[in-house]
């Protein structure tokens, strides 16, 4: 047996140590946050203290949870971790005797956004991610780096479950149900600022879109409510689109994209292009020219994506656009592209030019125009 050395030959450089030992230690801690967020959700927390009006006490809020009580004395531990990670903000009320007060929780904008009823609730978006069949990929990651499996290289998520993640929505109606709720969530916070500047992105004489891969048509919809004289057509897999029904100026396709696109002055691509390889984009992207006007005569593409490298200033910005690459390559083998990646794309499927429109945080409108 080997003993290993330990590089602790002064003050400073313990110091350094003992800070890249507990760096270290809060990178393999970090999927507690995640859990902890989950947790909060399947107990109603965050609904439980906007029913309650004001801050709500700890005594108050263990009374509410649907808990054994022989766990009640665990209820403050999570909500210290919540509230250290800014989803709730703790105070103290109660009597005039200082030795009467408790802690009482609020919520902050995030928690807000885990509210069932809020109009751009991300509940669905975390009991999306947070599930076993989306976790269990990660724990093979390792396994699927090693493996000499096919011609055809599959995603770690189908390597895991035998399938890819579409094809299982088609076979699983829990699990397609899930997703596209999911998606929808986006959608609606997207189409929500989307809508807001959309003179630019869809008047201007467009008469038709086409939204690939547009899930159960919330982006659509939005579009089509803002634009009456827009025909809109939402393109997916038949089991996403199967017993939807179009409004007067919203008509449900199903189909496949890389087959063909219904023709259209404009297509979006919402989310699309960074589920699948660079391959499978520059097809899907040839399809879509195919089925539009050239820039001349109003056609364009229009992508709603992330262009990695725009958020340098900010880490946490940069930390989860990376995070997003990383799932796009565990459940779709996709990635995230940076404007150099996506230039490529786009000159590689005959388009000749692009304008990025950095309006969505995170992520970019990005128009794509042939002559
Ligand atoms: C990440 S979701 C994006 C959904 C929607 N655009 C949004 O952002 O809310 C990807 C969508 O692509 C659809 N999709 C996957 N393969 C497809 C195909 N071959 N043809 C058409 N749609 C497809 C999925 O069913 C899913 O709805």
């Amino acid at each position: 047996m080997v003993a290993a050395t330990v590089p602790v030959s002064g003050e400073s450089s313990s110091h350094e140590l003992l800070k890249a030992h507990a760096h270290v230690w809060n990178m393999i801690y970090n999927f507690i946050n995640s859990m902890s967020i989950k947790c909060a959700i399947d107990l109603n927390i965050p609904d439980i203290i906007h029913n309650h009006g004001n801050p709500i006490t700890l005594s108050e809020l263990t009374q509410s949870l649907k808990i054994s009580s022989s766990k009640a004395p665990y209820v403050h531990r999570l909500m210290r971790i919540l509230t250290h990670s800014g989803f709730f903000i703790k105070s103290k009320i109660g009597g005039i005797e200082k030795t009467q007060e408790e802690d009482a929780y609020a919520l902050t904008p995030f928690s807000n956004l885990l509210l069932k009823n809020h109009p751009l609730s991300m509940n669905p978006l975390l009991s999306g991610t947070l599930q076993s069949i989306r976790i269990e990929p990660w724990l093979n990651l390792g396994d699927w780096f090693r493996n000499d499996e096919d011609l055809i290289i599959r995603s770690p998520f189908a390597s895991t479950h035998g399938r890819d993640i579409w094809e299982m929505a088609g076979q699983e109606q829990g699990h397609n149900n899930l997703f596209n709720e999911a998606m929808a969530s986006d959608a609606r916070l997207v189409s929500s600022l989307v809508v807001e500047n959309s003179e630019e992105l869809f008047g201007g004489g467009l008469n038709s879109l086409v939204d690939v891969g547009g899930g159960t048509g919330t982006m659509a919809k939005a579009i089509a409510d803002s634009f009456p004289g827009l025909k809109c057509t939402v393109l997916d897999l038949p089991h996403v689109v199967r017993g939807l029904e179009g409004t007067k100026n919203v008509a449900y396709v199903g189909g496949d994209m890389f087959k063909s696109i219904p023709p259209a002055d404009a297509v979006l691509l919402k989310s699309i292009l960074h589920d699948w390889s660079d391959e499978e984009s520059i097809e899907i992207l040839k399809k879509c020219k195919e089925s539009i006007p050239s820039k001349e005569r109003g056609g364009k593409v229009i992508v709603i994506d992330m262009v990695l490298g725009d958020q340098t200033e900010d880490k946490e910005a940069t930390e989860t656009q990376l995070f997003s690459d990383m799932l796009m390559m565990v459940l779709a083998k996709g990635r995230e592209r940076n404007e150099k990646e996506w230039a490529e794309l786009f000159f590689q499927a005959g388009f000749s030019e692009y304008k990025i429109i950095p309006m969505l945080g995170l992520r970019s409108v990005i128009e794509v125009y042939y002559s």
